[in-house]
């Protein structure tokens, strides 16, 4: 994980063809707003809504957070005009495009062949867009370690779990739940293939909603589940469901500061003292846990976590291994 992490705790998923709700997410304290274009807008207002998510672009006012854009689906007869009417009528102001229902490489190959053109055309630098592939059905994640390595503009693997559910036939009404009768992660497989796929190039990993808005101990037990596993965040669908998340997201405070304190120590005892593996604390730390602890530091910096507080006594200091008994 780089110093430049940008958190994608909540990617709010707006409707574009909402105006009011377009309104509303400019004062959400989401860490990327996506306006869509794609399910949650009908066939007939798809054109108002490409037109209305242009315009709310122009407007601005989305400061510091990412903005996205879902386009359709790269087969449908939407999709060109979604890409072409974002980035040419809105340069710059889009850090990244959804594409969702993503199968295979081509599609991730086609957009970014696209981007560069629409590009150039806006004046934008290279790669300067971003694409967020979504995984939502068994052809999708049949192909994920392809699609995941189909462009160096890929910022992320979204999983969609609606689409997923209905793809495999999963026997569940609820989207992002758990089926009636299955004791166990009905979602794990696809969750840690995906996040495997991602991490092996250096892609975030997004979860897909929960649907249930009113359900905030669900949201918080999925929410919390997948963060622990290692993802960067999870789609909201509703201004109630941002603080739960980013809560989630977010590393507790005491997490952050043993992170900060093993990469100090490490720090300390590979430059100065030349060694390799030392205590901190009754634990053993190395090389291994310098990377662990700097997931964890980049996520809690990213999310704004204070320092620790100063400690009362002298500072724990590493010991090397021989005199920890
Ligand atoms: C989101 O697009 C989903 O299918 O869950
Ligand atoms: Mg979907």
């Amino acid at each position: 994980m780089d110093s430049e992490y940008r958190p994608r705790r909540t990617c709010m998923s707006v409707p574009a063809s909402s105006e009011r709700f377009l309104a509303k997410a400019r004062e959400l304290a989401a860490d990327e707003v996506m306006l869509d274009l794609e399910d949650s807008v009908a066939p007939a207002a798809k054109d108002t809504a490409r037109d209305l998510a242009v315009g709310a672009l122009k407007a601005g006012g989305w400061d510091g957070r990412l903005v996205a854009v879902r386009i359709n689906g790269a087969s449908t007869p939407w999709a060109y005009k979604d890409v072409i009417a974002v980035v040419e009528g809105a340069p710059g102001a889009v850090d990244s495009l959804v594409l969702p229902k993503v199968t295979s490489l081509s599609a991730v190959s086609w957009l970014d062949v696209l981007l560069g053109q629409a590009e150039q055309v806006a004046g934008l630098p290279p790669g300067a867009i971003g694409i967020e592939a979504q995984i939502e059905d068994a052809a999708g994640l049949a192909a994920v370690e392809a699609i995941a390595a189909a462009s160096p503009r890929l910022v992320s693997l979204v999983f969609g779990p609606a689409d997923f559910m209905a793809s495999i036939g999963m026997r569940s009404l609820t989207v992002g739940g758990q089926p009636a009768g299955y004791d166990f992660d009905a979602h794990h497989y696809p969750l840690m293939r995906m996040l495997v796929a991602a991490r092996a190039n250096g892609l975030q990993a997004i979860d897909g909603p929960y649907a249930r808005i009113q359900d905030t101990e669900g949201l918080r037990k999925a929410s919390a589940s997948v963060a622990a596993l290692g993802y960067d965040g999870k789609w909201v669908l509703h201004p109630a469901q941002v603080p739960v998340v980013n809560e989630a997201f977010t590393p507790a405070a005491e997490e952050y500061w043993r992170a900060l304190a093993i990469l100090a120590a490490y720090d300390r005892a590979t430059s100065l003292d030349r060694r390799g593996a030392v205590m901190l604390g009754d634990e053993m730390i190395d090389e291994a846990s310098r990377k662990m602890a700097l997931m964890l530091a980049a996520k809690g910096a990213a999310a704004g976590l204070p320092g620790p507080p100063r400690p009362p006594g002298p500072p724990e200091l590493p010991r090397p291994p021989e005199s920890a008994a």
